[in-house]
């Protein structure tokens, strides 16, 4: 059977075997889909060692995401605009990367939430490489202004030199963000991971607003929590994770599967 994996550190709690084992039941597909360990620093030889096996492809998390990139003999556009890479795939010459997390930001926002991304207003919040994987995709519908706010501004002005011949973007430090009418308020930073609290000025986090944090479940908590309190339309990033998810099966396997039942068993899950 064509084997793939998730490869993380910690991977334990990665939801994507699952996903991709609802994928595969869907769509009639034959694979195994497992989680994989690995040591930090020995990303190169492991992967190596996984792909040797006769291993078809992996998805790739925290925090390897870049030594992905460097580890495939050939990258996709997207792969490169980011700098990091969540999917490898070997194909005869050997393996390739790819980088479906924006795709799959997306997909979540537009499908899912039906947010029109032409012409909207976003406030992104973050600049590490969460953020950094999102703004071409982001770019590419042709929002009005991707505005990136990050408490350190220096990395939030070094992003949007990167990306300014793709659209509008501004950058600002969290304490001088504008008080507009953002369409979307995105949280791409890891405060709630760390158990801390993002404070974002009130004029922003506005009723009937989108606030997305990307990461889901526990670590997305405290800020979809105080989003809702405030009256926002508030949601994690489980559905990107899901979207994505499609985005490599699709890849790997050359079919799409339906993300829509796949949400919904995990969200009935997590209620
Ligand atoms: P990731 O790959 O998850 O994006 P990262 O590259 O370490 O991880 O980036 C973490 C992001 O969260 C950064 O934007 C960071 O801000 P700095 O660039 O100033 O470090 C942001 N972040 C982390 N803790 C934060 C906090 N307590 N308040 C505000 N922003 C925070």
């Amino acid at each position: 059977m064509d084997r793939y994996a998730v490869i993380g550190n910690p991977v334990a709690h990665s939801l994507s075997p699952e996903i991709h084992a609802q994928f595969a039941e869907q769509t009639g597909e034959a694979l195994e889909y497992a989680r994989l360990l690995i040591a930090f620093g020995a990303f190169a030889s492991e992967a190596k060692r996984f792909f040797d096996d006769g291993a078809r492809g992996a998805n790739v998390t925290l925090p390897f995401k870049e030594d992905a990139f460097r580890f495939a003999i050939a990258r996709s556009e997207r792969a490169d605009i980011a700098g990091a890479a969540n999917f490898l795939a070997r194909v005869d010459a050997g393996i390739i990367a790819d980088n479906t997390d924006g795709a799959g930001l997306v997909h979540d926002l537009m499908g899912n939430h039906g947010v029109e991304l032409r012409g909207a207003s976003i406030l992104l919040v973050g600049a590490g490489g969460a953020a950094r994987g999102v703004i071409a995709p982001l770019l590419a519908q042709s929002p009005e202004r991707l505005v990136i706010a990050n408490r350190t501004v220096e990395r939030a002005q070094s992003l949007a030199a990167r990306f300014s011949r793709r659209g509008r973007i501004e950058a600002v430090a969290l304490d001088a963000i504008p008080h507009d009418d953002f369409t979307i308020v995105l949280n791409a930073t890891s405060t709630s991971t760390h158990g801390e609290t993002l404070e974002l000025p009130p004029a922003v986090m506005r009723p009937g607003v989108l606030a997305y944090d990307m990461a889901y479940g526990a670590a997305a908590k405290p800020f979809v929590a105080r989003a809702a309190a405030l009256g926002m339309r508030a949601s994690d990033g489980l559905g990107m994770l899901v979207e994505q998810a499609a985005e490599s099966f699709e890849l790997w396997r050359g079919r799409r599967p339906r993300t829509a039942p796949v949400l919904e068993r995990l969200r009935a899950r997590f209620a």
